[in-house]
């Protein structure tokens, strides 16, 4: 985060609040959010994209790296829009307080009740198949409103990232294959029921490169052109979400600024050579929003010296409350809060505590010599961490709080175990009588 800070101790603080401290008072495990990081990648987006696009435009955040109230409230005070792909990030997003028409509504299997809650609260909804234009033709009544449309195509573009969260490529899940789009756009041609407004597609996460997105501008600007010449305004180019961030040293993601400069300008030159007018600009930020403005404290608990081998130190949260190393190798740093400029003079793993060998949160990693009680940060957990959290093993979910100007508050409550068992249910006939 940038307001990371050390005080007269050396001790490492965020948001004026010293993280030792804020372990203390709500427990660990803890996620962190630091208003000013998160605020100000909000900002970049936006000013990036005044800058450097000539037409307009609108950053979505996409809130599946991180759904709540408050980040809905934040990203929507900053003028960005949001991405939603299911009922609870929906209504996550409007009770924040994000506008419907900024809200654009995502899914390659929406449910007839996500479609029906889209549809009625007017936010844009993405067709991704046939099977969504089928169900919505019924959901629409006739003669009423229409609904308002964008198509997701796949736009056979690789890139260099985990295969797991790879989406631009031909064999995806997502969206129409591109040559099903003509066809489309034909069968779209006089519907009562909806209006295409624009064409979407999304190519990946955690990239590094630009020109993957260089190539996407091209390919949808094609699209754009084929759409229009059979008859459709088409004013929307989303061109999805996929900026990396860094987690350890050696990653070195372009920044905001200049990864909108590159595919604004991408934009601008793939219409301006097919005469186009430029169309409405959204891109769908999750990761590069909130991902540094999160971070992780843990309690140090047993460690397990095998000699010559390993040291296994344990924290008391892991792959529930963090599944991304265990999911797709993900790499974190981490620190002692209390003593983050020590001599790092151990190289240790450290663990989480859930029954599962894999559930490491750092191999290998260097730490200076540390105590049970002490307190670890692990940095950059701010994006699909809380949103993949899991109760596995039963372990109820971390608290959340948010940091700035020396003030910390709660954001989200940690669970207990009586929550875990709210939903259980054991039926009459096995309670014993008597
Ligand atoms: N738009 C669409 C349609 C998406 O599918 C995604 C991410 C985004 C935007 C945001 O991408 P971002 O800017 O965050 O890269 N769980 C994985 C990441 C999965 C991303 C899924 N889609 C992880 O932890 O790395």
């Amino acid at each position: 985060p940038i307001t990371a800070a050390l005080d007269s101790q050396e001790r490492l603080s965020i948001g004026g609040c010293l993280l030792s401290s804020l372990a203390e008072k709500y427990g660990t495990p803890l996620y962190i959010l630091d208003e000013l990081t998160l605020r100000t990648s909000c900002r970049e987006y936006k000013d990036a994209l005044s800058k450097y696009y000539p037409g307009d435009s609108i950053p979505l955040y996409a809130s599946k790296a991180n759904s709540s109230l408050i980040i809905s409230n934040i990203v929507a005070s900053e003028g960005m829009g949001v991405d939603v792909v299911s009922e609870g990030e929906l209504i996550t997003a409007l009770k924040g307080g994000v506008e419907s028409s900024n809200i654009v509504f995502h899914g390659n299997n929406k449910s007839k009740s996500e479609l029906i809650m889209a549809y009625k609260n007017d936010v844009i909804i993405v067709l991704d198949n046939q099977y969504d234009i089928d169900q919505l033709r019924e959901i629409v009544p006739f003669g009423k409103r229409k609904a308002k449309l964008m198509l997701r195509f796949t736009p056979g573009i690789e890139c260099h990232t985990h295969e797991y969260i790879k989406t631009g490529h031909i064999d995806s899940k997502f969206g129409f294959d591109p040559d099903e789009l003509e066809s489309i756009f034909l069968q779209f041609k006089d519907i009562e029921w909806g209006e295409l407004i624009g064409l979407h597609a999304h190519i990946g996460s955690q990239i590094f490169e630009v020109q993957p997105h260089k190539d996407l501008a091209d390919v949808m600007a094609s699209a754009l052109q084929t759409g229009r010449k059979l008859g459709h305004s088409l004013n929307a180019l989303n061109l999805g979400g996929g900026l990396g961030i860094r987690y350890i040293a050696s990653d070195d993601p372009p920044s905001i600024s200049d990864w909108v400069e590159v595919i604004a300008a991408a934009v601008v030159k793939a219409c301006r050579e097919r005469s186009l007018d430029l169309p409405l600009l959204m891109c769908e930020p999750g990761r590069s929003i909130v991902g540094s403005a999160g971070l992780t404290l843990y309690k140090i608990g047993s460690r397990k010296e095998i000699p010559g081998i390993k040291t296994y130190l344990s924290v008391d949260g892991g792959m529930s409350d963090n599944p991304r190393p265990i999911t797709y190798q993900s790499e974190y740093s981490a620190c002692l809060v209390d003593k983050p400029l020590i001599r790092a003079d151990e190289v240790v793993t450290i663990a989480g505590k859930h029954c599962e060998s894999g559930d490491v949160l750092l191999k290998d990693f260097r730490l200076p010599r540390s105590n049970s009680g002490d307190v670890l940060g692990v940095f950059s957990t701010g994006a699909y961490n809380f949103s993949m959290s899991s109760n596995y093993n039963r372990i109820p979910k971390p608290a959340a709080i948010i940091v700035g100007n020396g003030e910390s508050e709660l954001i989200q409550k940690r669970e207990l175990p009586e929550d875990l068992l709210r939903n259980d249910i054991l039926p009459d006939r096995f309670i014993a009588k008597g």
